[in-house]
């Protein structure tokens, strides 16, 4: 039987994709998931991602050579080495290190999925390869596969939406049944492909970003298939798979 693609539209609704016993795949393109890729193609050793500041604070004080990673309102809380952009997350800053990682959506959706026997690591700069490996270990497994879209602060989230979009029109190539909802979202990244940028420029998360003077992120995390590396995360630990 084909592989079945759902999609979820929030952070909450990873519970939705849990219960299905679904590998998911999380996805949020600004900034979370692009920054996990981003550290660990620039060699990082793993990444942790946790829910709340104080568990990540809790967390660090037991392993104080940890590096403290995350964003409040966009920004670095204070006493964390790292804030949330992909572009901190490279060269001697982060090669060799574990990253403790707390962001207002994106680890939400992590911790969320948590239960799950499977969770990949999706954003823009990998979304060739997170489809390739999720069809891959889905037909292995026998389950479906979920696009669980961070959002943004709770609410749908237009650049994830399109991520999930060109995920689900990679997995359809592979033969992959697309849910109405995948669909709409492949439909949605085919018309945005040729100018993917400045059509999430153009969105609220984006607009707020380049307000806090972000607005390289962006760009950054724009890149399609920039990455064919995958990270897994396996008992709350991201690592690349092998
Ligand atoms: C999040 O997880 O909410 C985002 O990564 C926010 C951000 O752009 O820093």
């Amino acid at each position: 039987m084909n592989v079945r693609v759902n999609l979820e539209l929030a952070a909450r609704d990873a519970s939705k994709a849990v219960r299905r016993k679904d590998l998911i795949v999380v996805i949020d393109v600004l900034r979370c998931t692009s920054s996990i890729i981003n550290a660990l193609a620039n060699g990082a050793k793993e990444v942790i991602a946790t829910r709340t500041l104080a568990e990540a604070h809790r967390l660090h004080r037991e392993h104080p050579s940890f590096l403290l990673a995350g964003e409040r309102k966009g920004v670095r809380p204070r006493g964390f080495d790292l804030g949330n952009s992909p572009l901190e997350f490279v060269g001697q800053r982060v090669c060799g290190k574990t990253l403790i990682l707390t962001t207002t959506s994106g680890t939400a959706a992590l911790t969320r999925s948590r239960r799950a026997d499977w969770v990949l690591i999706g954003a823009l700069l990998n979304a060739g390869s997170v489809a390739r490996k999720a069809v891959e270990i889905a037909q292995m497994q026998g389950i479906d596969v979920s696009l669980v879209l961070s959002g943004r602060k709770g609410h749908f989230s237009l650049e994830d939406f399109l991520c999930g979009g060109a995920v689900a029109e990679d997995l359809q190539r592979r033969e992959a049944d697309l849910s109405d909802l995948s669909s709409g979202a492949m439909l949605a990244f085919k018309q945005a492909k040729d100018s993917l940028c400045e059509t999430i420029m153009a969105g609220e998360h984006a607009r707020n970003l380049v307000d806090l003077g972000f607005g390289k992120d962006i760009r950054f995390c724009c890149q399609l298939d920039l990455y064919s590396s995958v990270p897994i995360c396996k008992n709350g630990v991201i690592r690349l798979s092998g």
